[in-house]
């Protein structure tokens, strides 16, 4: 796999390079930046050598947070020519105690840890607080640290203390080096964003010129150099990703692109049949529809093991994908809907290098002996970007701001033996229950919202008589990646009135329950 491009289609905006130390929310910095127009990108600390950074021509550097202590002998440094450049440079927590260690001042461990919520004063003003914080105001923070600065390197001064983090943001306007012991990029520090955008606009010079409509236009000049006059396939799977990367490169090459959407039995209620409607019917794409529910459900016939599901299903579809692709007689290049977080190099926990890259475990990964070329024009795009951009597109909203779908569908909310039946019942519980949070208007409070049909029959009683009959759980959690997730917290009137409906609404069901587990200790998905 190769590193993240580093050119272009951001080539012509401003940018802004992050440096990587291994904290749990760097991402954090590159979303709130992207979020008010500055293109950047995410780099381990070690693999920044000059030649890179003067390359991609940064206006500025931000040192994330890490888990780290510059007190150990062999903790990660900024390379020499972060202050080398003159360019204004952030420190974030662990990038503040690096660059005031690497400029002359101290740090040192030992002292209380401090986790969470805290208070600070602004004892000072600096470009950084200019229009959000105000000398004398006591302010919000978000804090993460163990060790502290106890001596400032020359030429910074403090401009906002508290008791446990006396040096809680220390600035050197005329460097242009600034650094705090908080995190802004997380949301518990409410003005956090706007002292980042101080950062990028006020101090570094930037002016917000990474918009999606730009990003469009360049992106479809990009995709017809590298596609040329060749032929690209595309796994269609009416998700957000793999949709909005289909319209991009069919704006950019019409009919030399084909979509293969291989309906598995196992989508939600109406979900095949709206893939067709609007990408067939409403943006002219070349779209083939291969319902292989026969050969899906009959392969999984009997089969009551998670693992052994996901891994039929998965190896169908490249046989059926491959097959259709065959068909058409082959292709040059394969589109994926690959995002930035899954392409950004990580740091590892003790701040050694890692060449780990997540893997996709989405069905439709590319199979291993197929020669195509990648096209992945969402590479630099994180998820909420990939919307706006669907929106840049028209993509119609019900697709642009669904909740995300597993590849393996309503397989993995089926536990035990899946089949038609088994599917039918599951679609028409999900369906009520997702009508009723669209009606509700929480769809989008939302991060994934579907019902589970559990493997149990339980007595119940309806009119005069007696039912025996299966059981449903729902569940809604809120989250930002997937990684960790809450319990969305509906009222018991939502959810009784759900229940009521399911209930009365679709036989084969009797008792409908609701999932209050959180993740971790659960996952999002029942398998
Ligand atoms: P879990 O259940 O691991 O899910 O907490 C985290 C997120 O990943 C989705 N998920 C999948 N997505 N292929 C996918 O494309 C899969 O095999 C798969 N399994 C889980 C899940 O829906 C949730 O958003």
């Amino acid at each position: 796999m190769t590193p993240p491009a580093d050119s272009a289609p951001a080539q012509r905006h401003e940018r802004i390079l992050i440096l990587d130390f291994g904290s749990q929310v760097t991402q954090l910095i590159a979303r709130r930046l992207r979020e008010t127009g500055v293109y950047c990108e995410i780099w381990p600390f070690n693999a920044a050598p000059e030649a890179r950074i003067r390359a991609f021509a940064p206006k500025g550097i931000i040192l994330s947070g890490g888990p780290a202590s510059v007190t150990e002998g062999e903790s990660p440094r900024a390379p020499e020519y972060v202050f080398a450049s003159g360019l204004p440079v952030l420190g974030i927590c662990y990038g503040q105690q690096t660059l005031a260690h690497q400029l002359g001042g101290t740090v040192e461990g030992g002292h209380a840890r401090e986790f969470g919520r805290a208070f600070i004063d602004v004892t000072g003003d600096c470009a950084i607080t200019q229009g959000v914080w105000a000398k004398g105001a006591r302010e919000q923070v978000w804090m993460s640290h163990g060790d502290r600065i106890t001596q400032l390197p020359p030429g910074f001064r403090v401009v906002a203390s508290s008791e446990g983090a006396p040096f809680a943001l220390i600035a050197d306007d005329a460097r242009h080096y600034y650094g705090t012991m908080f995190h802004p990029e997380v949301v518990h520090t409410p003005h956090g964003a706007q002292l980042l955008k101080n950062f990028t606009h006020l101090v570094c010079g930037c002016t917000g010129d990474w918009t999606m409509g730009a990003f469009r236009a360049e992106m479809v000049q990009k995709i017809r150099a590298q596609v040329g006059g060749g032929r690209v396939v595309c796994g269609l799977s009416g998700g957000v990703d793999s949709s909005v990367a289909a319209v991009l490169i069919h704006e950019a090459i019409g009919d030399q692109l084909t979509c293969i959407y291989v309906d598995h039995g196992l989508m939600r209620s109406g979900e095949s049949e709206q893939v067709v409607a609007t990408f067939r019917d409403r943006f002219n794409i070349r779209l083939i529809h291969r319902d292989a529910s026969d050969l899906f459900l009959g392969q999984l016939s009997g089969v009551t093991d998670p693992e052994q599901k996901r891994k039929i299903i998965g190896r169908l579809f490249i046989e059926v994908f491959e097959e259709e692709q065959n068909k058409l007689g082959g292709a040059d290049f394969l589109a994926q809907g690959t995002l930035y977080p899954d392409v950004i190099e990580s740091v590892s926990a003790t701040g050694g290098p890692s060449v780990t890259i997540k893997s996709h475990h989405n069905v439709g990964g590319l199979p291993e002996g197929m020669r195509m070329t990648l096209v992945e024009p969402l590479r630099e795009l994180f998820k909420d970007e990939v919307r706006a951009l669907g929106r840049e597109l028209a993509i119609p909203e019900a697709i642009v701001g669904r909740h995300p779908f597993p590849g393996p569908g309503l397989a993995i909310r089926i536990p035990g033996e899946v089949t038609r039946d088994t599917a039918d019942l599951l679609r028409r519980v999900d369906s009520i229950y997702l009508e009723e949070i669209r009606t509700a208007g929480l769809y989008d409070a939302i991060w994934q919202a579907f019902a589970v049909l559990l493997p149990v029959r339980t007595v119940g009683v309806m009119g005069d008589g007696r039912t025996y009959d299966q059981a449903c759980a729902l569940r809604a959690v809120t989250s930002t990646d997937g990684m960790t997730a809450d319990v969305y917290p509906f009222s018991m009137e939502f959810l009784s009135r759900v229940a009521n409906r399911i209930v009365n609404e679709v036989r084969g069901i009797n008792r409908v329950t609701y999932d209050i587990t959180s993740k971790p200790p659960g996952t999002i998905e029942w398998e």
